[in-house]
C-alpha cells in the first residue's frame, strides 16, 4: 500500500534523518513546520532520495486555524496516511520560574498543539483503517524533576494522550507509537551542561523506524533509556526530592 508521512516539526534533526529514511523508501513525504526555505530544501533532498512526493506544508502548533489546509493536502494522497509528530520547545526551567507565562507556550508546543492537531487527523485514519501515528516525548516526562518540570509535565501529558489515541486507533487498524528519546544531539541540546550518553539524531530516527515496522508501542531511545528510567523512577519520593538529577 502507497505510504504518505506528514512529518510536523520536520525541521528538528531528528525528524529530517526520520524523513530521509522513509523517502528512501519510496514514501511521500509531507513536512511541516515554521522555517518554509528550510522544508523547501529538504523537500527537494527527499525527492532525491526517492520519494515521489515531497511538499513542505506551513505547520504552526499555536495557530490552529491553519491546520485545514493540511488535513485538506493530505486528504487527496492515496492509501495509508502516517504521522510524526517531532514538534516541541524546551524554555530553561530558571526562565520559566522567572516568567511563568511561558508555562502555556511550553505545554502548547509539546502537548496541547500537536494533541489538537492528531485529534482533527485522527478520524482522516479511522476511516482508511491504517496509518501509524509517531509521538516523540521524552524520558523527562517520566519523573518531574527541579531541571526541567514543566517540560516534563507537558511531555507526560503528550504520552498519556499518545496512549488514549493507541487505544481508539488500534480498534480502527491504525497504530500509534510513542517515543521516549534520552538525550540527543540537537538545537534543542545544544550547549546544555550536564548531559551524558548523548545519541545521534540518525540513531534515534532508525530506532523510531524500526518501532514503526515492529508495531511497538513505546519506545525509548537509545534502549538503555529504559533501564536509567526504571531506576529514576523507583527511587523512592522522600530520597528523589532532594536529588539534583
Ligand atoms: N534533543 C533531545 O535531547 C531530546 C530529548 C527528548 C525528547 N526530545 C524531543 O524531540 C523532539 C525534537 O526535538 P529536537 O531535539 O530535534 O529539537 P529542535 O530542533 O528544537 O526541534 C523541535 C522542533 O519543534 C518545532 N516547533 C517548536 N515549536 C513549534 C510550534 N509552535 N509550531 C511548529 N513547530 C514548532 C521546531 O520548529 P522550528 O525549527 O521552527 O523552531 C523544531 O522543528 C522534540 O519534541 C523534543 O522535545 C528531544
Amino acid at each position: 500500500m502507497k505510504q504518505t508521512w506528514l512529518i510536523l516539526g520536520a525541521s528538528s534533526a531528528m525528524a529530517r534523518a526520520f524523513a530521509r529514511n522513509v523517502a528512501s523508501e519510496g514514501a511521500d513525504v509531507f513536512l511541516a513546520g515554521r522555517d518554509m526555505d528550510d522544508l523547501e530544501r529538504m523537500a527537494t533532498d527527499c525527492k532525491l532520495r526517492g520519494a515521489d512526493t515531497a511538499e513542505a506544508l506551513r505547520f504552526d502548533c499555536r495557530k490552529p486555524a491553519g491546520f485545514g489546509t493540511i488535513y485538506e493536502r493530505l486528504a487527496l494522497q492515496d492509501g495509508a496516511l502516517n504521522v510524526a509528530v517531532f514538534v516541541g520547545s524546551m524554555p530553561e526551567q530558571s526562565e520559566i520560574d522567572a516568567d511563568p507565562s511561558l508555562i502555556d507556550a511550553t505545554v502548547m508546543d509539546s502537548f496541547t498543539g500537536p494533541a489538537r492537531f492528531l485529534q482533527g487527523f485522527a478520524p482522516m485514519m479511522e476511516a482508511r483503517g491504517s496509518g501509524t501515528v509517531v509521538g516523540v516525548g521524552s524520558v523527562a516526562g517520566d519523573r518531574g524533576r527541579i531541571g526541567n518540570y514543566v517540560y516534563g509535565a507537558a511531555k507526560a501529558g503528550f504520552a498519556t494522550y499518545l496512549a488514549g489515541l493507541r487505544n481508539r486507533l488500534t480498534r480502527a487498524g491504525g497504530h500509534v507509537v510513542t517515543v521516549k528519546p534520552g538525550f540527543v544531539d540537537t538545537a534543542m541540546t545544544w550547549g546544555l551542561p550536564g548531559l551524558f550518553l548523548v545519541a545521534s539524531p540518525d540513531d534515534v530516527a532508525r530506532d523510531i523506524l524500526k518501532a514503526v515496522k515492529k508495531q511497538r508501542n513505546t519506545i525509548y531511545t537509545p534502549f538503555f533509556w529504559r533501564y536509567i528510567m526504571l531506576i529514576i523512577t523507583h527511587i523512592p519520593e522522600m530520597i528523589f526530592k532532594k536529588m539534583s538529577v
